[in-house]
């Protein structure tokens, strides 16, 4: 697919991770864009913000997860590692390349696949567990008032 564009079907259902996912998928369409008509300049200022955005969202998630004591924490930290990972080694690379455009376009399309997959995947199972906690935290539902009289009490 690849489309960096918002979908219903990407709602982890929780607010605040949607909507800094919208935020991280409108930026890849604005980077894809600028790289396709050689605004070279703006794809890079795009790149820059996503590099930042992504860590903190990266970091937001992480402490919701701790917070909550996901199992699969360390899994998924690792995923958010492999990512600043390989944007680092992408960015070097274009550093060094005689045709920075192409690089910048192709780097977008490789953020978008992996934001795709990875909201799709880890993101959603890590979503459900947190909305699980939400409402453990939030305990049993507050049980109607009792109606039974109170019986007199013993004279
Ligand atoms: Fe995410
Ligand atoms: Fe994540």
């Amino acid at each position: 697919m690849g489309t960096a564009i918002w979908r219903p079907d990407l709602a982890t259902g929780v607010a605040e991770i949607d909507r800094q996912h919208e935020e991280l998928l409108a930026n890849v369409t604005m980077l894809r864009s600028a790289a396709r008509t050689g605004q070279v300049g703006m794809a890079e200022l795009v790149l820059t913000f996503l590099e930042r955005y992504a860590a903190e969202h990266f970091a937001s998630e992480e402490r919701a997860m701790w917070q909550a004591g996901y199992p699969d924490l360390d899994a998924h930290w690792s995923l958010h590692l492999a990512f600043a990972t390989e944007l680092a080694r992408r960015k070097a690379e274009y550093q060094e390349s005689p045709s920075p455009a192409d690089l910048l376009l192709e780097m977008g399309m490789w953020m978008d696949r992996w934001l795709e997959d990875h909201v799709l995947g880890p993101d959603a199972a890590m979503a459900r567990f947190l909305r699980g906690h939400d409402a453990r935290l939030a305990g049993p539902a507050p049980r109607a008032p009792s109606t039974r009289p109170t019986p007199p009490s013993a004279a």
